[in-house]
């Protein structure tokens, strides 16, 4: 039977995908109108244009329909700015108290620092560029979320960000007052300096407004619940991964290396840096361009073999994993595409489950 009582209730169900709440607690449905079999109801938006606006008419549809109704009409409002003032109050108030109150539990690490997240750190670090930090990053969050973590990144590398073009993001995280909401990509929530430049420009900024950044990132940014969040360093040993110390002191370190000695030996650096003055726990080792398949099947080691195993003894932890060369093989015309996320029926994806699997093991929620 169709009734505005029964169409709330089954609307109770329907989350707005980016706050993950009720559209009914939220606010969000009004104005139900029922003539026989057909329902029309106003939908009140977060914000304007909000870019998940078509999930969300599906949701409300199916959810209607299911009671009964033939015909759904759905008319799109946007809250006022008191409304929005009232919704990011709460948010904020919400997201304090789980924040600054919170007991961990179970293995959940607790923040040392009040305000940022209740969540298990990782951060992913290497002592050269260009050695697959950001790759490695993506590829293992991506991959915790398909084991069916919550799983979020940050992309610290403030300068340098390349986090969302790798997993082909083109969306921009949604503002509610001053409160940001992460982008969702493969199950991941995903925050990054490029969401907030034009057109690629580059960040000039220097030492101190990196690290507010960052503290924003961590403070500001409405992450909900997590299992892990894990912070794509920029290479090196400089002044974000001091940051990252002070601020999440509990972080725990994945060390990116090339098999090739140089690599291994510059990687060293960076890892008895976490281990010395970040004293940050390393995970492990992981072992980036380990070789290439040539067409006959046959193993190619392009960049020298050895490094990832020797990193892992001087620091005394494990090689975690060692990934091939090799793009992931994606299409562009696929809607889920992206440059950098091996799907889990490749090879490699395989591999970087196999990795979540041990990193989950290591860490557990
Ligand atoms: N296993 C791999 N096979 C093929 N290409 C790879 C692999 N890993 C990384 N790459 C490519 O190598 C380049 C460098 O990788 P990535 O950006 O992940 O490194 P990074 O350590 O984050 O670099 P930076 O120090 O600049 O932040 C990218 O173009 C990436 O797509
Ligand atoms: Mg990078």
């Amino acid at each position: 039977m169709l009734t505005t009582e029964s169409i709330m209730e089954a609307l109770r169900e329907v989350k707005d995908p980016e706050l993950n709440k009720s559209l009914v607690s939220l606010n969000m449905i009004r104005n139900i109108q029922i003539q026989g079999n057909d329902v029309s109801l106003d939908v009140i938006l977060t914000i304007r244009g909000c870019p998940l606006k078509i999930k969300i008419q599906e949701d409300v549809e199916n959810a209607i329909r299911q009671l009964g109704a033939e015909r759904v009409t759905v008319t799109f409002g946007a809250m006022t700015d008191e409304e929005r003032a009232t919704l990011s109050a709460s948010l904020r108030a919400e997201q304090h108290a789980s924040r600054n109150n919170a007991t961990p539990q179970g293995g959940k690490a607790p923040s040392a620092a009040p305000g940022i997240p209740q969540t298990n750190y990782i951060a992913i670090a290497s002592g050269k560029g260009g050695v697959g930090k950001s790759t490695v990053t993506v590829n293992l969050a991506v991959a915790l979320a398909r084991a069916g973590k919550k799983v979020g990144i940050i992309d610290a590398d403030i300068y340098g960000f390349s986090v969302p073009d790798m997993m082909g993001i083109e969306q921009r995280p949604t503002v509610i007052d001053d409160v940001i909401l992460p982008v969702e990509r493969y199950g991941v929530k995903v925050i990054s300096m490029g969401f907030f430049v034009e057109d690629n420009a580059p960040v000039v900024w220097r030492g101190p407004i990196l690290g507010k950044m960052l503290r924003n990132f961590l403070h500001e940014v409405h992450w909900g619940e997590l299992d892990y969040l894990l912070l794509d360093l920029p290479p090196g040993t400089g002044d974000i991964a001091l940051d990252v110390h002070q601020m999440i002191p509990q972080s725990k370190e994945i060390i990116v290396t090339t098999p090739h000695a140089t690599a291994a030996f510059v990687a060293a650096r960076a890892g008895a840096m976490a281990l010395s003055t970040t004293k940050h726990e390393i995970l492990g080792v992981v072992e980036n361009m380990s070789w290439y398949t040539d067409r006959n099947g046959d193993k190619e080691y392009v960049f020298g073999r050895g490094g990832g195993e020797k990193l892992a003894e001087s620091l005394n932890v494990e090689l975690l994993c060692q990934i091939p060369l090799g793009a992931p093989g994606n299409v562009l015309e696929d809607p889920e595409y992206s440059p950098s996320v091996y799907a889990s029926n490749h090879p490699t994806g395989k591999l970087y489950d196999e990795l979540a699997r041990k990193v989950a093991q290591a860490v557990t929620t």
